[in-house]
């Protein structure tokens, strides 16, 4: 049985943390699952991650429709949060046309989008219809060209504006909320006076749970990874090593062996070749 949207205020009305992880491929995802993560986030940042763009502006509906999809396929225990990209949930029609996409095509059980009193209707409309919607506050990757790649909400009028904002979503119905590069102590106050859980990325210990990108996690991350990111191993290194190892042993005739090919009956080959038994 998957996690449901419930499960996870669970979670946070019995003081258990949530842990979710970004995925964007079937094994990915299978790891994430077996892991025990809660949530699996098909986010934009693949635009990043994946695609080697600088943002996430410029992935479409259909690159998260096709990777939610095997993410979906890979795992059957995570709740899958399937991201709306830049501008398609501008009105309430293109988010329930995006929403419709990732919930029947690719089979997520919810999505996010990124945003507050300028998306309360759209949150209003999705959430009335049946489709649970996170919401995601503080850094919005998607405005990045607008507020810059920063910390969010250091001053008392940005963070009363956060927390206003926070609760409008709450208000129109998310199920959770994810708050990106915020103080940690207002991020903290904002967990304890939201039902909803409230899951962190760069806004420190006292949210509800955390989120993180897989590639920062597994040490895949190229250039410097972020501040707020702790890699837990460093895979980058160790994938390079086993695909120069592979390259090598092909230039040098080293693979494949007998081991990794087939036989076939002389007497077949012959006949197939032409040649006389
Ligand atoms: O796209 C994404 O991966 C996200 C997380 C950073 C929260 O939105």
């Amino acid at each position: 049985m998957r996690r449901t949207p419930q499960d996870l205020k669970k979670l946070k009305d019995r003081g258990e943390k949530i842990a979710m992880v970004t995925a964007y491929d079937y094994p990915s995802a299978r790891l994430a699952d077996r892991a025990g993560a809660d949530v699996l986030l098909v986010g934009d940042s693949m635009g990043a991650v994946v695609f080697g763009h600088a943002t996430t502006l410029p992935v479409t509906l259909d690159d998260v429709v096709r990777h939610a999809g095997t993410v979906v396929r890979g795992s059957d225990a995570a709740l899958v949060v399937g991201d709306l990209p830049f501008l398609t949930y501008a009105n309430e029609a293109d988010a329930v046309v995006a929403s419709r996409r990732l919930m029947q095509e690719a089979g997520v059980q919810a999505v996010k989008l990124e945003g507050g009193r300028p998306v309360a209707n759209v949150v209003k409309r999705l959430t009335e219809l049946g489709v649970p919607v996170m919401g995601h506050l503080g850094f919005t990757p998607q405005s990045q060209m607008q507020i810059g790649l920063k910390v969010q909400a250091k001053t008392a009028a940005a963070a009363r504006r956060l927390m206003e904002d926070a609760r409008l979503l709450e208000d129109c119905g998310v199920f959770a909320l994810v708050l990106e590069l915020v103080p940690a102590p207002l991020a903290e106050a904002i967990s304890k006076r939201l039902r909803v859980p409230v899951i962190g990325i760069g806004a420190g210990a006292g949210c509800d749970g955390q989120v993180q990108v897989w590639h920062d996690l597994l040490g895949l991350t190229e250039g410097k990874p972020p501040r707020h990111a702790r890699a837990y191993a460093d895979l980058a290194p160790i994938i390079e090593a086993a695909l120069t190892a592979y390259v090598e042993d092909v230039r040098a005739g080293a693979f494949p062996t007998d081991a990794q090919s087939s036989k076939m009956d002389a007497v077949e080959l012959a006949k197939a070749l032409g040649q006389p038994e």
